[in-house]
């Protein structure tokens, strides 16, 4: 049931392989505002043809922003959720609870990690850019939700990060090193996270049942269409963005094309890289092979 992951192996892993954040950014590991963040299958922007390609690089570092932003929200979501489930019941894991205090901590450093990039973005790039919120507000309706489905949203996001990774290795060239360095270390210590992630999954299961499951992946589908909808506000921002930066208005055609194609890319960023990625799938499916399946053929539309 528990797919061989011990706690107190995690711990030590998460241990060997913890990193610093001036590591990875700071003033002697500068961003390079003439390389792209994103790998191009996220940012999408070769499909806007009326762009020049310094317009698509803007876009780009745009999407990047965004990511940055986008992942400082969520795990302002997930460190409470985690906080909550580390106490431990008599009879659990001795390293039940130091595994999850250390991924707590490990997720409010990954906050300032992204806050540091946000901040070397917006010290680097020459006009502001919109995000969406209030963060606060966002992260409370998403926690209004049951304790299973958000565990199901929790360890789909850890596994999107091994996504995210993948697809930067797959198009190493022309990615700015650290922005590239920075989805390289994150997952690093998702991987644990993810694995913990589904142990909790199992605890909530086993206590919810099998109905008690699939009523969970409808909630998280529900959740997941609340985020479709803060991604499709964000495109909206996305455009005000580049056009600020590039000192014209698109035309008419032109933005409705940008908001239909980017909201798609926005969706694949967060939401299909999840739903497609085989370690999500795989949790999923030790627990509830129902699950997956209804997971699997909605995955498309976010592709
Ligand atoms: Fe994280
Ligand atoms: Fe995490």
């Amino acid at each position: 049931m528990f797919q061989g992951h011990d706690y107190q192996r995690l711990l030590e892993i998460s241990k060997r392989v913890n990193w610093r954040i001036e590591d990875i950014i700071g003033p002697d590991r500068p961003m390079d505002f003439d390389r792209r963040f994103l790998p191009e299958s996220f940012a999408r922007t070769a499909e806007l043809e009326f762009l020049s390609g310094a317009e698509r690089l803007k876009l780009n570092q745009i999407r990047g922003f965004g990511y940055l932003a986008m992942f400082e929200l969520v795990e302002r979501c997930i460190v409470p959720v985690i906080e909550a489930h580390a106490p431990s019941a008599p009879g659990q894991h001795p390293y039940r609870t130091p595994a999850l205090d250390n991924f707590a901590v490990e997720e409010t450093k990954h906050i300032e990690l992204f806050v540091r990039f946000r901040r070397a973005f917006a010290e680097g790039f020459a006009t502001p850019c919109g995000f969406i919120g209030p963060a606060d507000e966002i992260v409370a309706t998403i926690r209004s939700h049951g304790a299973l489905a958000i565990a199901i949203f929790v360890l789909a996001i850890e596994w999107a990060t091994q996504q995210h990774w993948l697809e930067s290795v797959q198009e190493d060239d022309g990615i700015d090193p650290q922005f590239k360095s920075l989805l390289k270390h994150h997952w690093m210590e998702e991987s644990q996270h993810a694995k913990l992630d589904a142990l909790i999954f199992h605890e909530l299961a086993e206590a919810a049942g099998p109905q008690g499951v699939m009523a969970a992946v409808g909630e998280f589908l529900q959740i997941g269409g609340l985020v479709d909808g803060w991604l499709a506000d964000q495109t909206r921002l996305d455009l005000a963005s580049l056009e600020a930066a590039i000192g014209r208005r698109l035309g008419q055609a032109e933005r409705a094309r940008f908001l239909e194609r980017q909201h798609q890319a926005q969706r694949w960023t967060f939401l299909g890289s999840a739903l497609a990625n085989q370690g999500f799938l795989k949790a999923l499916g030790e627990v509830s092979p129902e699950g997956r399946t209804q997971l699997e053929q909605v995955a498309p539309a976010f592709c």
